[in-house]
């Protein structure tokens, strides 16, 4: 998979209309996400902050707000298309129900491994997808990075499919991933991610699933005794702007925001990378048994018919252009 940056021709702008202003001095550039203030989203915020500011000599500054201040991944998305704030670094979660196409990034089991994800989203199909985001009053400044998933819960060890079966386990907001734990013969419960540490305290739900960055830096590892690395599915990332801030900048200045959200998704892809190894040892020291040694092809087998749910719907030539690309 040969992945290049994508110059700016390819901004997705699609659906953005209105004359270029040119930004007022010092404007304040509000982003929010789900995640803690450690957490990878949040230095990718840092880097994506020096570098606008770098790039435009300090009129851009960067007002973070993590944690779910501004609500769910959803609530965000939203946000930004009525312009209440101006952008958002979301999974890809719940992205599918404003842009359809993107759901071909959750299904499981598509991505063989890290160089792959990012090949493919750092290349002519990661553009075609922010392309289809520029047509759904949203603007997709760069592919950045959650990480691949993996189950936590308190019931029991999930060493195969049958040890998950019948645990209630939250899933984030995306019929996908929500038809994948169907067929294991889980119990999936769609929330957003500021509901679940209570929901998980409280026995709502028994698990959830997310990358190591998440698990370490959301202090799931307080509620939550068994992780099992079942890397079901890579969990994408997306830095979006809003209409209403893109309307107001010049071309040059859509350029300096590219080229940071480009910047801020090297930072945070440094860090999953980092975690993905070093937050499992610090995980088991935290207390949780880690089953490590699990045989992907089992849950893939388990899986496989969801595929229907995205292919009678999309068709399979974006998935077989994935699968094509290693
Ligand atoms: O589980 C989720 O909803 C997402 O993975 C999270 C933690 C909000 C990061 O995008």
């Amino acid at each position: 998979c040969i992945a290049r940056r994508l110059g700016l021709a390819g901004v997705s702008v699609l659906a953005i209309t209105g004359f270029a202003a040119g930004a007022q001095a010092q404007q304040t550039i509000t982003v929010g996400h789900s995640i803690s203030d450690d957490s990878h989203y949040s230095v990718g915020v840092d880097a994506f902050a020096e570098k606008l500011d770098e790039l435009s000599d300090g009129a851009f500054t960067v007002d973070e707000k993590p944690a779910g201040a501004l609500g769910g991944e959803r609530d965000m998305i939203e946000g930004l298309q009525i312009g209440t704030l101006d952008a958002v670094i979301t999974s890809t979660g719940p992205l599918g129900n404003f842009v359809p196409e993107t759901y071909v990034l959750d299904l499981p089991f598509l991505f063989e491994d890290y160089a792959h994800a990012r090949c493919v989203l750092d290349g002519e199909i990661g553009q075609d997808l922010l392309d289809k985001v520029g047509e759904n009053d949203l603007v997709g400044l760069a592919w950045t990075e959650n990480g691949f998933r993996h189950m936590t819960n308190n019931v029991r060890e999930i060493h195969t499919p049958e040890d998950a079966a019948g645990l209630k386990v939250r899933t984030m907001e995306n019929e996908m991933h929500m038809a994948a734990f169907e067929e294991m013969d889980v119990q999936p419960t769609p929330m957003a991610f500021p509901e679940l540490f209570t929901a998980l305290q409280q026995g709502t739900v028994d698990g959830q699933e997310n990358p190591i960055s998440v698990i370490l830096t959301s202090n799931m590892w307080e509620v939550q005794d068994h992780l099992s690395l079942t890397g079901h599915v890579y969990s994408p990332a997306i830095m979006l702007a809003s209409p209403v801030l893109w309307d107001g900048l010049s071309e040059e200045e859509r350029g300096w925001f590219v080229e940071a959200a480009q910047a801020g998704a090297e930072a945070t892809r440094d860090m999953v990378s980092r975690l993905e190894t070093e937050g499992v040892e610090e995980l088991k020291e935290k207390g949780m048994t880690v089953v490590e040694d699990i045989d992907t092809s089992v849950f893939q087998e388990a899986v496989e018919p969801s595929y229907s749910t995205y292919t009678d719907e999309h068709g399979s030539e974006m998935l077989e252009r994935i699968r094509n690309s290693d």
